[in-house]
């Protein structure tokens, strides 16, 4: 066993597909060049978590720790973890600390739990020397999910998991070859976004109005073309297919006045093409430029504002 173990993983980005994905038509996911860093070591007794952008610190007792695989307690997202951390090591009697590190914005649909929960796995494998796939790394991190979020896609285990790029469609998972940078500035509106509300209100204005099925229908279409365009590099025509998608968003009514400030910011100030990513309402929006750097310094708004790329590195087992 060694003193300490180390993991991390990235977040990600839904690149275009929210929403239409509900009903059958492609997603396309990116991995993210912003991570979660986990180190873990031996505790003398039950299981503690020092995570700074979660709250502190948090200890379990084996007794609590018991309660965690009981179906009726609510869960919360430290409990994800510890979820995590206990199938990893296949005991009731975990005996560790983890110190959780991100740069991941929480709660802002960029995968972070799934993130904190992959690197934690990581961590604690290299902590102990325990051989593991990334497939079985990615198991256990949607388990982890589960307990969160009630009924996750695998997006963003997967993405945690894998790095790069990936295709959700009817349920199917398939990573895709992602050979092309895709500068990103990623800006959280610090509006709160309820994912859940959001898709119900999707699924009322189709029952009202037979016009949705064909927006839907027409996003897909505009996915496919988005994977098109990465693999071909072309972040200009990328661009213009997000512009098309943010369109197609705000007319099924997940848009917010804020978000749309900030998405003509983006465009304003000279991205190619700028979009809500996941449910929208509140939560992210991002843009992508040649270069990411010029055009943030040209940006008027405050708040929080990330300069990122997709990234093709998955879960890091060590240093
Ligand atoms: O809000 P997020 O980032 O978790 O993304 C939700 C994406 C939706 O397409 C709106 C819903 C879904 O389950 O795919």
């Amino acid at each position: 066993m060694n003193e300490f173990g180390y993991g991390s993983a990235p977040g990600k980005l839904i690149i275009s597909g929210d929403h239409s994905v509900v009903y059958g038509q492609p997603a396309i996911a990116i991995a993210l060049d912003l991570r979660c860093y986990v180190k873990a070591w031996k505790s003398s007794s039950g299981l503690i978590i020092h995570a700074k952008n979660l709250g502190d610190s948090y200890y379990y007792t084996i007794s609590e720790l018991q309660n965690l695989q009981k179906t009726e307690t609510k869960f919360t997202k430290i409990d994800g973890i510890a979820l995590g951390i206990l199938i990893t090591l296949g005991k009731i009697k975990p005996e560790i600390a983890v110190e959780v590190n991100s740069d991941i914005p929480m709660s802002a649909g960029l995968g972070s739990s799934a993130a904190v929960a992959v690197a934690c796995i990581a961590a604690v494998c290299d902590l102990y020397g325990i051989n593991i796939s990334n497939e079985k790394i990615s198991e256990i991190a949607f388990e982890s999910e589960k307990i969160i979020h009630g009924r996750p896609s695998g997006i963003d285990n997967t993405m945690a998991t894998y790095g790069g790029m990936l295709v959700f469609e009817n349920g199917n998972i398939t990573l895709q070859e992602l050979n092309q940078n895709i500068p990103l500035i990623i800006i959280d509106s610090q509006v709160d976004r309820d994912t859940k509300k959001m898709v119900s209100s999707v699924a009322e204005l189709k029952e009202k109005y037979n016009e949705i099925n064909e927006i839907i229908r027409c996003m897909g279409n505009v996915s496919r073309a988005v994977i098109t365009s990465i693999n071909n590099g072309n972040l200009k025509s990328l661009g213009d297919l997000l512009n098309i998608n943010q369109g197609l968003l705000d007319a099924i009514g997940v848009n917010h006045p804020k978000l749309s400030e900030l998405i003509w910011c983006l465009r304003e100030a000279g991205c190619f093409g700028a979009k809500i990513t996941g449910a929208g309402g509140g939560g992210c929006v991002f843009g992508i430029a040649e270069d990411a750097e010029s055009i943030v310094s040209n940006l008027t708004i405050s708040g929080s504002i990330i300069i990122t790329n997709a990234s093709l590195e998955g879960v890091k087992i060590g240093r």
